[in-house]
């Protein structure tokens, strides 16, 4: 239907970054401004998907007219976005910490032993963290129709986002180019090349809210039988 192309449909999207507790008062975090992802959600809600934002900690609004969970770790995200299953469209936007303290202490790690000597500097020793992305797009029954990842890369950017698109196993990847002189981490304009099994479609530099727009648009045109995977 005009106006609502995706009515009938269901989105889950993932924004933001992660935080990885060390103890209770500390945490491991990024960058990123959640910026891309929830405008994604908002543009996939706007054509009328019934859409899940599942977001880390960010400075931004929730948006309204959508389901929005607050997730700390990665876990916690990989945990909210089963929740959200069955979806007939993932787009997974978030910054996920790729590892996270192995052993997280539940109480604060003090730099003063009992003795009143100093305690040592602590070593922090790390484990990965689940992949969201693909496992989302390695599921079995309740796999998502259309699974989207993004690639954030600093040098040949398209090459490499084709390979993660095999690795992880989406159907498209938006491949950016985050390198210092792009401006693209934490500003309001994002270059993107959307890769499907089709090959390369290379954007002109535009507002996030442009990327998700027409992010969302494609996403609609897709599920109209106008593109393959
Ligand atoms: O491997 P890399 O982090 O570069 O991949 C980026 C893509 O994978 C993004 O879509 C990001 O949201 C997703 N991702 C994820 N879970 C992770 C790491 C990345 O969903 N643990």
């Amino acid at each position: 239907p005009l106006g609502a192309p995706l009515a009938g449909r269901s989105a889950l999207v993932t924004s933001g970054p992660t935080h990885e507790a060390i103890d209770p008062v500390r945490y491991i975090a990024n960058r990123s401004s959640g910026k891309q992802g929830h405008a994604i959600a908002r543009a996939l809600s706007g054509l009328g998907a019934r859409t899940t934002l599942v977001t880390g900690p960010t400075q931004l609004p929730d948006p309204t007219g959508m389901e929005v969970i607050h997730i700390e770790s990665a876990q916690q995200m990989l945990a909210a976005c089963e929740t959200a299953l069955p979806a007939d469209i993932a787009v997974c936007a978030a910054a996920v910490a790729d590892w996270r303290v192995a052993s997280q202490s539940d109480r604060k790690i003090k730099k003063t032993g009992s003795d009143g000597a100093g305690a040592g500097i602590p070593k922090l020793e790390l484990t990965p963290n689940p992949d969201i992305l693909a496992s989302l797009s390695q599921r079995g029954n309740d796999r998502p129709g259309l699974v989207v990842g993004f690639a954030a890369e600093t040098e040949d950017v398209i090459r490499q986002a084709t390979e993660k698109r095999a690795r992880k196993a989406c159907d498209w990847i938006v491949a950016n180019d985050v390198s210092p002189q792009s401006g693209t981490f934490g500003g309001a304009e994002n270059t993107v090349h959307v890769i499907d099994a089709q090959g390369v479609d290379s954007w002109a530099r535009m507002d996030k809210s442009d990327v998700a727009q027409r992010l969302a648009e494609r996403i609609a045109d897709y599920f109209a039988g106008g593109l393959e995977t």
